[in-house]
């Protein structure tokens, strides 16, 4: 009693196994298994359990794994089709115009599972209870409610005054629970179009054992939602949290279980919010919802140029040493500012990097002082040169080379790189740029936030004619010595 089960859990795929690999079996990644303990499943607690079930039967509500006795396979052509997922869509209008109706691929499918995860505080409640709203609006023919927006973290009158602060009046049945079968069977009982749950991190089955937020809670509790969903044809909208610290018994390993997965990202200070989806069972992963917080809630950010000039500072105070990467982690693209120090005659060492660099290897950093040195001609030799990575972030992709070689260039020649322009491409010792994997993808980002230029390898520049793009300034460069003929 009390012994723990040991687990790994890929922290890039989320693969789960009783056993500890070097490389994960289904991902491929290697040194990703991360060791998790949980308590025994819950017949080793106490619960009785029948005919090999770890769950006993009268404590399973009708969305809970069943015998398979009560199945059978069924013949094609007896299959119900139904309906065509884009006409019956449901359509989301409102204070964000198409954003979140295009990120989903033209509206909520009936009977789908969507996941929208993000760090804590990024705005995922607000958007949902906006969301709520909008649906609610569009109403349920007449009866049920149309929405029922469950609670975990918050209480019903939290969830009104923030109501209130978004101006939402709309007709939404509010509910705060925490065990899933409640919710569950209260949702199935009115019946609405869409069933909101805030947090997956807060439910939990009363049959499995283990905390709240756990693996296994976790990945019980998506399925019993998937299993609620596909039944009763209520679409499922539920949220996740992101855990710095590499956390996984959240989205990560719930990605596989549900049809649909948005992501909501931001830095913390900015009161821009990106909404993406990263899987999507109908439709394509390539939109992107750039929406503001603002005091009433997140609106639509209609024109992303306009978005990019109401930044702090304007073009003409731009300091020298400040660069624009384009970087990507798992299909998320961030722009990440870069800032860079030459200082000559500096009371800290020149010969080596160490110490000197924030969010950026030593290795990488002296590696693209020498380079720069060498095949760019940049007299760097007497200079420590500082870099830092803005918000704390680490960089380990190679497509922020350029940016990180600009930002030094920018700080030594002390010349304010204008702002607008980013930097996207991998450098090699010969100081010549390398392509990046989807290039494509973090352009179009680029574009969609009102960039105005963007320098990449030469490669890139032919695959990139397309649309969308008009506004933005392609200057494709075969090595450093061209970048800096092209920028400074
Ligand atoms: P919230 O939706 O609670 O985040 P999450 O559910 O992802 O944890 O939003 C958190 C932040 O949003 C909070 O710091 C306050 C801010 N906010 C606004 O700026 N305007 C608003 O209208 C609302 C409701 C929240
Ligand atoms: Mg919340």
């Amino acid at each position: 009693k009390g012994k723990l089960k040991t687990q790994w859990v890929c922290n890039n795929c989320g693969h789960t196994t009783g056993q500890w690999w070097g490389t994960c079996p289904s991902c491929a990644s290697a040194g990703t298994m991360e060791e998790f303990h949980e308590s025994k499943l819950a017949h080793d607690n106490g619960v009785k359990s029948k005919g090999g079930l770890a769950i006993s039967e009268e404590s399973m509500g009708l969305w809970l794994p069943q015998r398979s006795r009560d199945l059978r396979p069924v013949k094609l052509d007896e299959v119900n089709r139904g309906f065509d997922l884009h006409q019956w869509r449901i359509p989301l209008h409102g204070a964000f115009g198409n954003e979140v109706s295009s990120v989903l691929g033209g509206g909520l499918v009936p009977g789908s599972l969507t996941l929208v995860g993000g760090d804590p505080g990024i705005g995922k409640s607000t958007l949902l209870l906006q969301i709520a709203a909008m649906i609610a609006t569009e109403g349920n023919g007449g009866k049920a409610p149309s929405v029922v927006y469950v609670s975990g973290e918050e209480s019903l009158e939290q969830i009104g005054t923030r109501a209130d602060r978004l101006a939402i009046k709309s007709n939404i049945y509010l509910y705060s629970s925490t065990d899933i079968e409640d919710i569950l069977e209260k949702a199935h009982s009115v019946s609405p179009r869409v069933l909101v749950v805030d947090s997956i991190q807060t439910v939990y089955l009363k049959a499995i054992a283990g905390s709240a937020g756990g693996i296994t809670q976790v990945k019980e509790c998506t399925t019993a939602l998937m299993r609620f969903a596909k039944t009763t044809n209520i679409s499922v909208l539920l949220v996740g949290h992101v855990n710095k610290s590499g956390e996984i018994a959240g989205p990560r390993v719930l990605e596989h279980i549900v049809d649909v997965v948005l992501y909501m990202e931001g830095e913390r200070h900015s009161p821009y919010r990106m909404l993406r989806a990263v899987k999507n069972r109908f439709g394509s992963t390539d939109e992107l919802g750039v929406f503001e917080m603002s005091q009433s809630g997140l609106q639509a950010v209609s024109n992303a140029s306009e978005m990019f000039l109401t930044e702090q500072y304007s073009d003409s105070n731009v300091l020298a040493g400040l660069a624009i990467a384009v970087i990507m982690d798992g299909s998320r693209t961030f722009l990440i500012e870069i800032q860079a120090l030459c200082l000559s005659n500096s009371p800290v060492s020149a010969s080596s990097s160490a110490g000197l660099v924030n969010g950026i290897t030593a290795t990488k950093a002296n590696m693209i002082k020498c380079v720069l040195i060498k095949q760019a001609g940049l007299h760097l030799q007497e200079n420590a040169v500082f870099l830092n990575v803005v918000n704390g972030l680490t960089i380990t992709e190679t497509a922020g080379d350029l940016a990180i070689a600009a930002a030094i260039c920018s700080s030594f020649l002390e010349f304010p790189i204008p702002k607008g322009i980013a930097f996207i491409g991998e450098i090699g010792l010969g100081g010549e740029l390398h392509m990046v994997p989807r290039i494509d993808k973090r352009i179009y980002t680029l574009a969609k936030l009102g960039y105005r230029m963007c320098v990449v390898p030469k490669q890139a520049e032919k695959g990139l004619e397309a649309e969308g793009l008009a506004e933005m300034k392609i200057v494709g460069c075969r090595n450093l010595k061209e970048v800096i003929d092209a920028v400074f």
